[in-house]
């Protein structure tokens, strides 16, 4: 078995270079379909990625992968039904109901995969569908979705759902007539996928604004994306470095990507200096502690809950968390305690009291920011951490232990 051993403590020095944004690629990748060519650069070196080259294999269409760019070419492919196997391997393998609806009026699969941090329903997904004409059959876990044609529909998102903003467009670009999406998600990976499919020849405009207009064109033609950088990847280690830091370089960042992240660490009195594409930031005394409340996008992101928590303990005083989004999003918290930390947990709230000196232990990676958490905990903490059933982790954070130990980390992975 793999463990991830982390000896505490050490302090993060020079440059972490960010790669292309996991939440953004994987629902790039199922959008390429829609054309017969697509080029899409800065692709995160992830086993998400692989998962999703697996299922275009399946499908007939050609993935052509070198070092960060990829090129799909899908003429030849075939519509088949995404299996349970591959359907599980990851949330957003519920991106390919979109595309394979938007370009074939057919899509099979089951219930995605993903971090089990909540129910995540799809049902925003398949009401969409049903309102551009589509039917929609579940059987058990199963779908199968159908339509004679797609027509554009004026869809009102009750929730400002990632995933169904994108599979409302990947389903409309195609369709005839126009599609309004009121309420839709204003995450940066949203406007990523605007862009291709805009460069593919779609008619999309509104892109981060809350209202989406797609009129529906007759075809799309081949086209090219950059994938932007990882928030997420990014915000997890300016936090690292906020406890360990010094003059530690997160590079390649939009910082108007995290700004709310940046907010919360200034508020806390943390040491960070930004520029145009990268910070810098030092450890500091005497944190104080903040109230965080995780909001859609631009608010604070709900997939940095829980790395910023390990951060809060060692505040002077009491933090508090609050995770609006899903409802089962504080599994870290647990193995926290037994490092040290002095949190309670009420509900959809944390309470976090510090300073505290976390202690290196054994624990163990439930979901993939859960290990994320537990990984900034252990850099910080007094002595050695063992963290098992890392490959949560490894799969969102392309290379996190090369990455580390350039800055000073001890940290390898072994098999015990
Ligand atoms: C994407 O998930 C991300 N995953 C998540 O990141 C991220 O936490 C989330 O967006 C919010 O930013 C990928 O992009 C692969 P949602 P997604 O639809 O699209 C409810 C990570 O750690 N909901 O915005 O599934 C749902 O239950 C992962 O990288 C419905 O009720 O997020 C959840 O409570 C974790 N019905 C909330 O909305 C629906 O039809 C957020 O879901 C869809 C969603």
């Amino acid at each position: 078995m793999e463990v991830l051993k982390v000896h505490g403590g050490k302090t993060l020095s020079g440059t972490i270079e960010i790669g292309g944004a996991k939440n953004s690629a994987v629902a790039l990748v199922p959008a390429a379909l829609l054309s017969d060519r697509v080029k899409i650069t800065n692709v995160p070196d992830i086993s998400d990625i692989d998962a999703l080259e697996i299922i275009l294999n399946y499908l007939g269409a050609k993935f052509n992968k070198n070092d960060d760019e990829i090129i799909i070419e899908s003429n030849g492919m075939e519509n088949k039904p995404i299996t349970l196997e591959y359907s599980k391997m990851l949330r957003a393998s519920s991106y390919f109901m979109g595309a394979l609806l938007g370009k074939f009026k057919h899509a099979e699969m089951y219930f995605p995969g993903g971090c089990s941090i909540g129910e995540r329903p799809i049902d925003l997904h398949l009401s969409a569908f049903e309102k551009l004409g589509a039917t929609v059959i579940c059987e058990g876990d199963k779908y199968i979705i159908d339509a004679d044609k797609l027509v554009g529909a004026d869809i009102n998102l009750r929730f400002a759902s990632v995933g169904a903003t994108i599979n409302i467009l990947l389903a409309s670009v195609l369709a005839e007539g126009k599609t309004t999406i009121r309420n839709a998600a204003l995450e940066p990976e949203v406007g990523n996928v605007i862009d291709l499919l805009n460069d593919m020849g779609a008619k999309i405009t509104g892109k981060d604004t809350r209202t989406l207009e797609i009129e529906g064109v007759k075809e799309l033609k081949g086209g090219n994306s950059v994938v932007i950088p990882d928030r997420i990847e990014a915000g997890t280690y300016i936090i690292a470095g906020v406890m360990n830091g010094k003059n530690l370089k997160i590079n390649n960042i939009i910082p108007e990507h995290i700004a709310s992240l940046l907010e919360k660490i200034t508020e806390m009195g943390a040491d960070i200096k930004v520029y145009d594409n990268y910070v810098i930031v030092n450890k500091v005394p005497n944190l104080k502690p903040i109230d965080i409340t995780t909001e859609v996008y631009p608010g604070f992101p709900t997939d940095l809950q829980q790395p910023i928590t390990p951060l809060l303990t060692s505040a002077g005083g009491t933090s508090t968390v609050t995770e609006l989004i899903y409802e089962n999003r504080f599994q870290n918290v647990p193995y926290l305690v037994e490092m040290g930390a002095d949190i309670e947990i009420n509900d959809r709230t944390i309470t976090v009291k510090g300073p505290i000196k976390l202690q290196g232990k054994e624990v163990i990676t439930t979901d993939l920011r859960a290990g994320a958490a537990l990984i900034v905990a252990a850099l910080a903490a007094e002595g050695e951490t063992n963290i098992k059933e890392v490959k949560h982790v490894l799969r969102g954070y392309a290379g996190l232990i090369k990455k580390l130990t350039k800055v000073g980390a001890e940290i390898s992975l072994e098999d015990v």
